[in-house]
């Protein structure tokens, strides 16, 4: 079947975000490195997904292409229907705010504020009344166990509790897709199983689709399907769950 614009535009798509061909090339001076190469992807609503690879397979490249963080050199990242090559940095800059919540490896929280205002800062961002967005802070710090934390600096908590926030916050606008690089890469391996099982919880109570990179076969196991990319390209996929 050939890719139409028309019969994927829409929110009547089947898929969260879908890939068309998409290729990402960096080019320096002198050499030019093919980091991703015609990779299509469709990924359905509240579905969980783990993308493995040897450093430097192109997972970075990908999670921030599918973000839309970065432009591809050629093809397309279309969500929930939506294609977004044609888009302005602002509305790539408020489907970011709106569909996407990111988490990353080294947490990125700001740590001179507290748990709840780091929550809360996404919503800021997009005109989320104070008394709505503090409620909303509080309820997801419950749900991702960290009541009784909401005062805290990041820096007081354990590298677990901080994913927690940073997952808290992925959260505050009720995103389609939570995107995340590695968000285990820094944790012993019970505590990474346990931000595991979260994001399992998401996807399969909020319906949030979960696309995570980790060099974790055993938590990739937790997923429901296995994407393998080798060179920029995908090798191979593995479906564990429907
Ligand atoms: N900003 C960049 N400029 C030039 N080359 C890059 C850049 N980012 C990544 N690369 C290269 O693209 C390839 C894929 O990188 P990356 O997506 O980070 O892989 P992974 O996350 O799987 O380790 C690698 O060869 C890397 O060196
Ligand atoms: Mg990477």
């Amino acid at each position: 079947m050939s890719f139409s614009l028309t019969t994927s535009l829409g929110l009547n798509s089947k898929y969260a975000i879908e890939t068309v061909n998409l290729t990402k090339v960096y080019r320096s001076d002198s050499v030019e490195v093919y980091a991703l190469v015609d990779v299509n992807l469709k990924i359905r609503y509240g579905e969980f997904v783990a993308i493995v690879g040897p450093s430097g397979s192109g997972k970075s490249t990908l999670l921030n292409l599918l973000g839309v963080l970065d432009k591809p050199t050629k093809g397309h990242v279309l969500i929930e229907g939506i294609d977004t090559s044609t888009m302005s940095p602002s509305q790539l800059a408020k489907i970011r705010n709106e569909k996407i919540g990111f988490i990353f490896q080294a947490y990125n929280l700001i740590n001179r504020t507290t748990v709840l205002r780091n929550v809360e800062l996404p919503a800021v961002v997009r005109g989320v009344p104070k008394k709505e967005r503090v409620k909303r802070a509080m309820e997801l710090l419950r749900l991702t166990g960290l009541d009784g934390k909401f005062n805290r600096k990041p820096l007081t908590l354990s590298g677990g509790e901080q994913q927690r926030v940073a997952i808290a916050r992925a959260l505050i606008n009720n995103p389609t897709i939570i995107l995340a690089d590695e968000p285990t890469g820094n944790l012993d391996s019970k505590t990474g199983y346990e931000i595991f099982s979260l994001l399992r919880r998401l996807s399969e109570e909020r319906k949030t689709t979960v696309i995570v990179v980790t060099h974790n076969l055993e938590l990739a196991n937790l997923t429901d399907r296995i994407i393998y990319l080798r060179d920029g390209r995908i090798e191979a996929e593995r479906i564990l769950r429907r």
